[in-house]
C-alpha cells in the first residue's frame, strides 16, 4: 500500500514544460529523495504534491483518495505537511506561534465547540514538543525575525512536525546550512518516527546518499532515472547529465 502515488503529472508555464510524465509512489517509512540540475522542476513537482500548484494533467492519491487539486490545507488534514525551499514563516510571531499554527493546520479544525478548552492545550503541547524535538524549546518566546538563519531553517522543520503528518516534503532543507547545522538535521531526520514516508529535493550528495532508500533524477522535468541509490549512481545517463559534471550542482 502506497502513502502517496503519483500518476502521470504533467504541469506546463507557457511552453515551457517543467512536469513531463512523471509519476512516483511513496511507500510508509520510505526516503525518497528527488536530485537534478537547478531548473530541472524539482520545486515545481513538490509544489503540486502540495496544492500550492495545480498540475495540467495526471493524478495524485494519498492512500486511495483522489487529492489532485485539492488546496495546502486540506492536504494538511490529510498529513501532509512540507517546509519549502524558501522559508515561509510568519517572521512577525514568535517560534512557539509558528509551530503552533503547524498543528493547527492538521487538527485544528476537527475539534469541535465543546472541545475548545482541551485542543488549546492539545495545540500547545503538539508545538511544543516539536520545538523540542528541533532543540528549539529555549527559543519558543523569541520573535521568528531575530533568530538565525539555520534556526529558521530548522524552525521550519518543527511547524512541519508539529501537525505529526503521515507524508513530509522536504524542499532542500540543509540550504544555507553550516557543516554542524547539516549533520545535526540529517541526524534528526534519521530519527524521525519509522513510518513517516519523506519525499525530499537535495543537491548535497552526501547527505543524499546518507538518508536515501530511492533516489528520481528529475532532468528537464522528466524522471531520468529512479531506484535504489546503488543502482542511480551506476547509471550511466545520470552520470553524464548530472553527477558526473558536479557533485553539488
Ligand atoms: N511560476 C512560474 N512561472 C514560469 N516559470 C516558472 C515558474 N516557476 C518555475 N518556473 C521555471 O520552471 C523551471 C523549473 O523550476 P523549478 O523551480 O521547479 O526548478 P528546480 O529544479 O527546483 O531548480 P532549483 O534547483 O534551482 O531549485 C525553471 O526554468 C523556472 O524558471
Ligand atoms: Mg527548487
Amino acid at each position: 500500500m502506497s502513502l502517496m502515488r503519483v500518476e502521470h503529472l504533467q504541469k506546463a508555464f507557457g511552453s515551457l514544460v517543467v512536469t513531463r510524465d512523471v509519476s512516483l509512489d511513496l511507500k510508509p517509512g520510505e526516503r525518497h529523495v528527488i536530485i537534478g540540475p537547478n531548473g530541472a522542476g524539482k520545486t515545481s513537482f513538490i509544489h503540486q504534491l502540495g496544492g500550492q500548484l495545480l498540475p495540467d494533467a495526471g493524478k495524485i492519491f494519498i492512500g486511495d483518495e483522489d487529492v489532485t487539486g485539492l488546496q495546502p490545507e486540506q492536504l494538511a488534514q490529510r498529513g501532509l505537511a512540507r517546509t519549502f525551499q524558501k522559508n515561509t514563516l510568519f517572521q512577525g510571531l514568535t517560534a512557539f506561534e509558528n509551530a503552533r499554527l503547524g498543528a493547527q493546520a492538521r487538527f485544528g479544525s476537527t475539534y469541535g465547540m465543546i472541545r475548545a478548552v482541551l485542543a488549546r492545550s492539545d495545540l500547545n503541547e503538539r508545538a511544543m514538543q516539536a520545538l523540542t524535538r528541533l532543540s528549539l524549546a529555549h527559543l519558543a518566546d523569541m520573535q521568528v525575525s531575530s533568530l538565525s538563519y539555520g534556526d529558521q531553517r530548522q524552525l521550519e522543520m518543527a511547524v512541519a512536525l508539529a501537525g505529526e503528518p503521515r507524508i513530509l516534503l522536504l524542499d532542500e532543507p540543509t540550504s544555507g546550512l553550516s557543516p554542524a547545522e547539516t549533520s545535526q538535521l540529517i541526524q534528526l531526520i534519521k530519527g524521525l518516527p519509522a513510518e513517516l514516508g519523506i519525499i525530499m529535493i537535495e543537491h548535497d550528495m552526501e547527505v543524499v546518499f546518507s538518508i536515501a532508500d530511492r533516489i528520481t533524477v528529475l532532468y528537464y522535468g522528466e524522471v531520468l532515472a529512479s531506484g535504489a541509490p546503488g543502482d542511480v549512481a551506476a547509471n550511466a545517463r545520470v552520470r553524464e547529465v548530472y553527477l558526473g559534471a558536479s557533485s553539488n550542482a
